[in-house]
């Protein structure tokens, strides 16, 4: 499968702007948007011209409001638990891309697509947002992986409130239980994401990429494991040419020109 229907993607200097887009269903995920989801943000991974991804919901009404429901309704339940794999696959991918990812998340981000935000590194969100986990209403759970990550974001009992009662919040409500990271008026939302993704671009690519893996894999660890596992990230840092760029440029008081080598 590859992408350009329901999923787009353009690049331009270094950034990968991806936009779910099948406005007319709020950006619900069926199975092939879910396709081409992962087959943009792979290549997106893959293409050395990039260096930051941003996912978005194609216009002004929602990110995405979850998988689809119309889809969902007809399925067996063995086809009902090949779609949530398939989900919990592409988000998976999401989060173990080595390159940065930034939710930019401009409407409805309920069910799925709040599953979707918390796959991404950082989320920023439209003041008007509206986050939620509202698949008790339908009789199933979050499938997507949002009953381990929404507890691992917010901590166990807001999680159980959020899921329990299917309630929608605020992008304010959300920032303020860690969920979104920031929260800008809605002309500001990519706007302010390409400059948190220009500032990460200035950086040195391993060291960004090292960080990544080391609190993506180390939550997943004993404390004692994960600091070992941060001290082999540091070490392959340490081994890069950045790094004597990095140290050199500042001690001569100058910018660094990171090669990402
Ligand atoms: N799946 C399929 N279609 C959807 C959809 C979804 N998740 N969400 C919205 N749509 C469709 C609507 O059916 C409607 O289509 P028609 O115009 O053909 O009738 C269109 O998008 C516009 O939606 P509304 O008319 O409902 O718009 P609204 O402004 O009145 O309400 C809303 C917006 C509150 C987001 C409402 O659409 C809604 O509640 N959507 C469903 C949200 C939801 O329950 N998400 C969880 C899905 S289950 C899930 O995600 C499981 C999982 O974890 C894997």
């Amino acid at each position: 499968m590859t992408y350009g229907t329901n999923v787009t993607m353009t690049n331009e200097d270094g950034l990968a702007l991806i936009t779910v887009n099948r406005p007319q269903a709020l950006n619900a995920l069926n199975c092939d948007t879910l396709e081409e989801l992962r087959a943009a943000v792979l290549a997106a991974d893959k293409d050395p011209a990039v260096r930051v991804i941003i996912i978005t919901g194609a216009g002004a009404k929602a990110f995405v409001a979850g998988a689809d429901i119309a889809q969902m309704r007809g399925l067996s339940p063995l086809e009902g638990r090949d779609m949530t794999i398939l989900g919990q696959e592409v988000f998976a991918a999401i989060e173990n891309l080595a390159k940065p990812v930034i939710a930019a998340i401009n409407g409805f981000a309920l069910g799925g697509g709040c599953e979707l935000a918390m796959a991404c590194d950082i989320r920023v969100a439209a003041a008007t947002a509206k986050f939620g986990q509202p698949e008790v209403n339908l009789g199933i759970i979050p499938g997507f992986g949002g009953t381990q990550r929404l507890s691992r974001l917010i901590g166990k009992g807001r999680a159980k409130y959020c899921i329990f009662t299917g309630r929608m919040m605020s992008a304010q409500e959300a920032y303020q239980l860690g969920l979104a990271d920031k929260v800008v008026e809605p002309d500001e939302l990519l706007p302010v994401c390409r400059e948190i993704a220009a500032t990460i671009m200035s950086k040195a690519p391993v060291a960004v990429m090292m960080a990544k893996k080391a609190i993506n894999h180390g939550l997943d660890m004993d404390l004692g494991s994960a600091v070992a596992y941060e001290a082999e990230a540091y070490t392959t840092c340490f081994a890069t040419a950045d790094r004597v760029e990095g140290m050199t440029a500042f001690l001569e008081k100058r910018p660094a020109a990171f090669a990402g080598k």
